[in-house]
């Protein structure tokens, strides 16, 4: 009996080709997912991520809140249109952080992953309390409240405990003085107990133009001003090609 006449038993017999079958979906699932037991890590990390200074994370819970998400992604998709507009492509160590990520698709405005730096902080501003003053086209909606309102963060320390727990590596001091360093940050003139060594590339001003006080504003322009700022793409770029030569 040939190797034809053997096949033809097993397309026979229902019982037997389900469970050929099986066995061998099985063994295409094991050889998936068992090396994920022995890897410690999926993601490849990269030089620059920190966590998230207290001011930052607030202006990113205030992102959230508002459903800014709605209208923008931040995961620039490794297509030459994407990073000729935005930016070299998201990398997942980019996002490792956060808490919830803020992925997507969905695109009524542009992708914000790598907006930081690109316009003034007064720009950003302007911008939130009055989208159509500098983009007269712009349908987003107006936030002016919130550089009316003042930034309150209930336990500065908790919320930075309580990302420490799901796995971001804030250290005891980090969260001793999360609530000096939220309001150090945006103002220059105080102890900032080394914000800047703590969580390098922190920007320390005062964001929405009011220095006498922290609002909304300050938070949320903080965020959008260090949104893709971390990782230095250059050496991330040079780390890139020598895994490609590697993998040659
Ligand atoms: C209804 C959809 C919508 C919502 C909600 C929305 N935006 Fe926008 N956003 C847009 C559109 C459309 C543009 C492009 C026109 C413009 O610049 O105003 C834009 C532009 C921007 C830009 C400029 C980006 C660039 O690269 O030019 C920033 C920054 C921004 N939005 C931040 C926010 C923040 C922060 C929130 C939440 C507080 C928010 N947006 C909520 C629609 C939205």
């Amino acid at each position: 009996m040939d190797l034809a006449q053997k096949h033809k038993k097993l397309e026979r017999n229902i019982t037997l080709l389900a469970v050929g079958s099986f066995i061998a979906v099985a063994i295409g699932g094991i050889v998936e997912i068992a090396p994920l037991f022995w890897i410690d890590n999926t993601i490849e990390e990269v030089e620059g991520m920190r966590p998230y200074t207290p001011l930052e994370q607030a202006g990113r819970d205030i992102f959230v809140r508002e459903g800014c998400y709605t209208c923008h992604s931040q995961m620039i998709r490794p297509f030459r249109d994407e990073v000729e507009r935005y930016g070299h492509y998201s990398l997942a160590a980019e996002s490792i952080y956060d808490h919830p990520f803020q992925w997507g698709s969905k695109r009524t405005g542009p992708d914000l992953a790598r907006v930081g730096g690109r316009y003034s902080d007064e720009w950003h501003v302007q911008h939130l309390q009055d989208p159509r003053s500098v983009v007269p086209e712009s349908i987003m909606p107006r936030y002016a409240f919130l550089s009316e309102t003042d930034l309150e963060v209930p336990d500065p320390s908790a919320k930075l405990l309580a990302l420490a727990r799901v796995g971001v590596p804030y250290s005891k001091t980090d969260i001793e003085f999360a609530g000096a360093d939220l309001v150090a940050q945006a103002n220059p003139e105080l102890d900032s107990n080394n914000l800047q060594d703590r969580y390098p590339k922190t920007q320390i001003r005062d964001f929405d133009g009011n220095p006498g006080r922290l609002t909304e504003m300050d938070a949320l322009v903080a965020y959008l001003q260090m949104l893709g700022t971390l990782v230095d793409f250059d050496s991330a770029e040079a780390l890139e090609e020598l895994a490609a030569e590697k993998g040659r």
